[in-house]
């Protein structure tokens, strides 16, 4: 079962084995633990790739 933890000021933190399907149609078997963005500024989009700590997301 998966689960999902709001960070705040920061990602989704989705812990658990999932198919994530990307915008391309790709369709990623993920595992384990995943960070999802939610502040729209990572540059690896839909991962967290740790912009937001210098962004004014804090929601
Ligand atoms: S939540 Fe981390 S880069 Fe967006």
């Amino acid at each position: 079962m998966e689960n999902v933890k709001i960070v705040k000021g920061g990602p989704y933190v989705v812990t658990g084995d999932f198919k994530l399907n990307m915008l391309s149609g790709e369709v990623k078997d993920v595992t384990g633990k995943t960070y999802l963005c939610r502040c729209g500024y990572s540059s690896n989009k839909p991962f967290c790739d740790g912009a937001h700590v210098k962004s004014d997301f804090d929601k």
